[in-house]
């Protein structure tokens, strides 16, 4: 009998899809040393993969002691923010073939914040900033009994930033924010913006006043950083601008 003959089609279909990619990962433990150091992995991935997957992979198989924050894995509860190739990025939403494979894939924390262990950083001065600004709707008066009307138009005057998943890739990519942690950072900022600007809201005016701090709006230097780093796509820099105009003219 005939030996089958696979055409080129079937064997491009048959062959393995992985390859062997490096992790440069930025090491940090300080029940070891005070100093972080980077370390190698060679792993094989599909390049259809995600760099979580990689980690994940390096993880379960070549180092346990690996610490980073996953959760969802599809780009929703914001926990993987990282800096990846030198940009923030969330790891779930990076696939390893948009990277250039070829070369190391370098994997870092997020800037600005303390590290903690590996790419695990101390989110909670990002996350008193958001307290900060009251990110929850307040009203005065008697509960309604129904649900509170607004029309369509003065939903649409928030709904960018109500994209946020407080990753922390736009305020952990922002100079001022580098240089001074007392900045309340573009993320604190949209969050504001997400209820000052909306119609059934009674408390823009304090939101306002907190971000006329010294350390608020004005720091912005509109160097965009965050609006490239938004794995949203929110317009951070447009929603800080619009802050600023509101804090100007009173008008929101
Ligand atoms: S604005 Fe974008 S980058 Fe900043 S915390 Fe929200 S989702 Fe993350
Ligand atoms: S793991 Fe949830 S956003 Fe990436």
């Amino acid at each position: 009998m005939a030996t089958p003959v696979l055409d080129k089609a079937e064997a491009g279909a048959t062959a393995s899809p992985y390859i062997t990619v490096t992790f440069r990962i930025r090491r940090f433990n300080p029940e070891l040393s005070e100093d972080a150091v980077w370390e190698d992995f060679r792993i094989e991935i599909d390049p259809k993969e995600r760099v979580l997957d990689g980690l994940h992979k390096i993880k379960w198989d070549l180092d346990g002691s690996l610490t980073f924050r996953r959760s969802c894995a599809h780009g929703i509860c914001g926990s993987d923010a990282m800096r990846i190739n030198g940009k923030n990025r969330l790891a779930c939403k990076t696939l390893i073939k948009d990277i250039n494979p070829e070369k190391p894939i370098t994997v870092e924390p997020i800037k600005g914040l303390t590290v903690l262990k590996d790419l695990v950083v101390d989110m909670e001065p990002f996350f008193q900033a958001y307290r900060d600004v009251m990110p929850f709707l307040i009203t005065s008066g008697n509960e309604p009994t129904r649900e509170r009307l607004q029309s369509p138009e003065d939903r649409e005057r928030f709904d960018d930033t109500t994209k946020c998943i407080l990753c922390a890739a736009c305020t952990s990519s922002c100079p001022v924010f580098w240089n001074d942690g007392q900045y309340f950072g573009p993320a604190a900022i949209v969050n504001a913006h997400r209820f000052i600007f909306d119609s059934r809201d009674e408390a823009g005016e304090q939101r306002l006043e907190i971000l006329n701090d010294r350390d608020g709006v004005w720091r912005c230097r509109t160097t965009f950083n965050c609006t490239d780093a938004c794995p949203r796509g929110i317009e951070v820099t447009k929603a800080i601008q619009e802050v600023k105009r509101a804090l100007i003219t009173r008008r929101f």
